[in-house]
């Protein structure tokens, strides 16, 4: 009906002086669902000052009252789920059940970060300078942990909701302001999630959600000298990002290309079920999603029929019926998939599943016999297309994983824990599970990638540490 969504600044929700919207367009129908503002230059100009303004007295205000306000928005973020699903339903095509589970996780994530937040923040360090040589017990040296400043915030489309608040939430308890640039494709679902922050009755100011074209206010945002710390989930862009960003902390998380390596002795049935869930959940388009598998070639065979059979049963369509392969999110996206799909047919890799496509929705395709000149082999699809690579060592495994560019995480099944334990040790990933598919839940665990996969470590912990400063003041005895 043409309306526009608003963007939330200083407390309210604005219209932009540009006049201009941005479309988001349903990946499903493939049409326009809603639209936001177009937020001009100048209004980041007066977001930016009104955080700065804000951080203050925030910064000021005691930390139990921060957590509190924090329970309040999880609370009232809860009650909201139905709607806000409905928006990631239609605007990134999640599985409707899928879309509920990201809310409640994200109120949950909220709450954690609230009670971690009075822990850590509460306490500091006391030290005494006779420790170190030459000194007598003279120094007395006291830290605290403070806030940067203000923190801007940039989630990925395929969390909107919930990559955004394990920006925010860390953030805000630690005493810094918040600006949240959401991904076009999610934005509304964003929007609303502020709005229960709104509700909550943050501080005007403190918590602001600027939309717009990336062309306009990308480049505008990231290097704003106004911002004290980057955090971003996404692709390519981060690596752009880092390189213009100017002196400020960065927590990047930029993709994967997970392995897994599966092992003679592996559950062949718990390897199959992992492999579906990892690989194809919300249709690929994780970053911790399984992206290759590496397994033995003696026990291939079997496990390349247990995935097949599994992923027959998959249920494929539209996110309202909460299928299991919902439509891609862009139709550039489905293009590159099908760009990787249609490289390995030419390169001979065996399809088990015929390749099959309508408009952004791709049927699931497990691509066997892949080898390392197919680019389905380094690439990462962010689709329902999975390669199986068949090693003759496990040396040959471990190899391939770390001659990728990326290193999230990997995953290992096997049931001798000495041997899993030395692969991890050899994967160049940040994290290794062991008999099961990669994930970055629970939220509170450490999650951080090496190489092109990030920069920092993210999990609640580690983001509100991340997000402030140690201050020491020393006494000085007579
Ligand atoms: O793709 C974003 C990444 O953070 C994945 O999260 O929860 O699906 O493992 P998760």
């Amino acid at each position: 009906d043409g309306e526009i969504f608003k963007y939330y600044a200083d407390g309210g929700w604005r219209k932009s002086s540009s006049g201009k919207s941005v479309a988001i367009v349903n990946p499903t129908t493939r049409k326009t669902q809603y639209k936001v503002q177009a937020c001009t230059q100048e209004e980041v100009n007066k977001v930016m000052e009104a955080a700065k303004v804000a951080q203050k007295a925030w910064a000021r205000t005691p930390l139990w009252k921060r957590a509190e306000l924090l329970h309040r928005a999880a609370a009232i973020l809860k009650e909201h789920k139905a709607p806000i699903a409905e928006c990631l339903v239609k605007e990134i095509a999640k599985p409707s059940k899928d879309a509920v589970t990201e809310v409640v996780r994200s109120g949950d994530l909220v709450s954690y970060t609230a009670e971690e937040g009075v822990r850590i923040l509460g306490e500091g360090k006391f030290l005494v300078s006779d420790s170190f040589p030459g000194n007598e017990r003279s120094k007395y040296c006291l830290t605290s942990k403070i806030p940067l400043g203000v923190i801007l915030a940039i989630p990925p489309f395929n969390y909107p909701v919930n990559l955004a608040v394990s920006k925010i939430a860390p953030a805000l308890i630690a005493g810094n302001a918040i600006v949240l640039k959401p991904p076009t494709q999610g934005a509304v679902a964003a929007l609303h999630m502020v709005h229960c922050f709104h509700l909550a009755g943050f501080p005007k100011g403190l918590i602001s959600c600027i939309t717009g074209k990336g062309s306009e206010i990308g480049d505008f945002l990231t290097m704003h000298p106004g911002v004290n710390c980057i955090s971003f989930t996404g692709g390519d862009t981060g690596v752009a990002i880092s390189k213009k960003a100017g002196m400020v902390p960065l927590q990047m998380e930029l993709g994967g290309k997970d392995a897994c390596i599966v092992l003679e002795d592996a559950d062949l049935d718990l390897v199959a079920a992992n492999i579906v869930k990892g690989g194809f959940s919300y249709s690929g388009q994780r970053c911790t999603a399984v992206k290759v598998v590496l397994v033995m070639e003696s026990v291939a065979d079997v496990l390349v029929e247990k995935v097949k059979a599994k992923v027959a049963k998959l249920s494929v369509g539209p996110p309202e019926d909460d299928c299991d392969i919902t439509p891609v999110v862009s139709e550039s996206s489905a293009n590159f998939i099908e760009g990787l799909v249609m490289d390995a047919k030419e390169k001979g890799a065996t399809f088990c599943q015929e390749y099959k496509r309508e408009g952004n929705l791709i049927w699931p395709v497990l691509l066997d016999h892949v080898r390392p000149d197919m680019r389905i082999a380094w690439e990462e699809p962010f689709g329902p297309v999975l390669p199986v690579i068949r090693i003759s060592s496990v040396d040959e495994g471990i190899h391939h994983c770390n001659a990728s560019n990326f290193g999230l995480q990997g995953c290992v099944f096997t049931r001798d824990i000495n041997k899993a334990i030395m692969i991890s040790d050899a994967m160049e990933t940040g994290t290794v599970q062991i008999n099961s598919a990669p994930a970055r839940g629970p939220d509170h665990f450490p999650f951080q990638g090496l190489k092109d996969s990030g920069i920092g470590s993210q999990g609640i912990t580690n983001s509100i540490n991340m997000m402030t400063k140690i201050k020491s003041t020393v006494i000085n005895l007579p």
